[in-house]
């Protein structure tokens, strides 16, 4: 699958004739709605678990130097947390492109925290993408993390941002926990 995935995403036409669609965040779009939305509400979603194993050669990090960011890893059993928004269609064109970095829109079930819920989007970079990096030690992430920067700022301000965001939502993300322990260590030694 090639790096870009806007053209595979304005193919999707699920929700097409929708007035408005669910949107779940599991990553910076928790902690940066940089786009309209009629409401946003605490959320999750079942059998996914949040993990650094995407590359980011375009907002975190470089082509040769790529930074790390949240994607969804299957997990029978498991649930993510995160931040739902209620958007117009109208937004998955600014959506698409800010996800394009080997992103693809998938259609998933969203529950809201009073047990109810709908169907809606999230963007998942699966490991068939090539900006994919895949697991590796949360040490070893945090130092890659550590290292990174790109167009949209260093990589570690995306781990602390969203590390704090969870934090706000009471939800505990051991990955997410463990790598931004390492990398305030290394922060504290250098
Ligand atoms: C998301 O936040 O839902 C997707 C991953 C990201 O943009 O960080």
């Amino acid at each position: 699958m090639s790096l870009n995935t806007v053209a595979i995403n304005q193919r999707m036409d699920k929700f097409d004739g929708h007035a408005s669609v669910w949107l779940f965040g599991y990553g910076s779009l928790i902690f940066k709605a940089d786009f309209p939305f009629i409401e946003r509400r605490p959320a999750s979603i079942a059998g996914w678990t949040r993990r650094f194993w995407q590359g980011s050669h375009d907002h975190r990090g470089t082509a040769s130097a790529p930074g790390r960011v949240v994607t969804l890893a299957p997990e029978p059993g498991a649930v993510c947390h995160g931040m739902a928004y209620l958007v117009t269609p109208e937004e998955f064109a600014h959506l698409d492109y800010r996800e394009k970095n080997g992103y693809l829109r998938l259609a998933t079930d969203i529950r809201f925290e009073d047990g109810s819920s709908v169907e809606g989007l999230v963007y998942i970079a699966t490991h068939e993408n090539a900006a994919y990096l895949g697991p590796a030690s949360e040490r070893d992430i945090a130092r890659q993390i550590a290292g990174a920067r790109g167009p949209s700022g260093p990589n570690s301000k995306y781990l602390l941002e969203l590390a704090k965001a969870l934090r706000e939502l009471g939800k505990f993300d051991a990955h997410v926990a463990e790598i931004e322990k390492h990398l305030l260590a290394f922060q504290a030694e250098a």
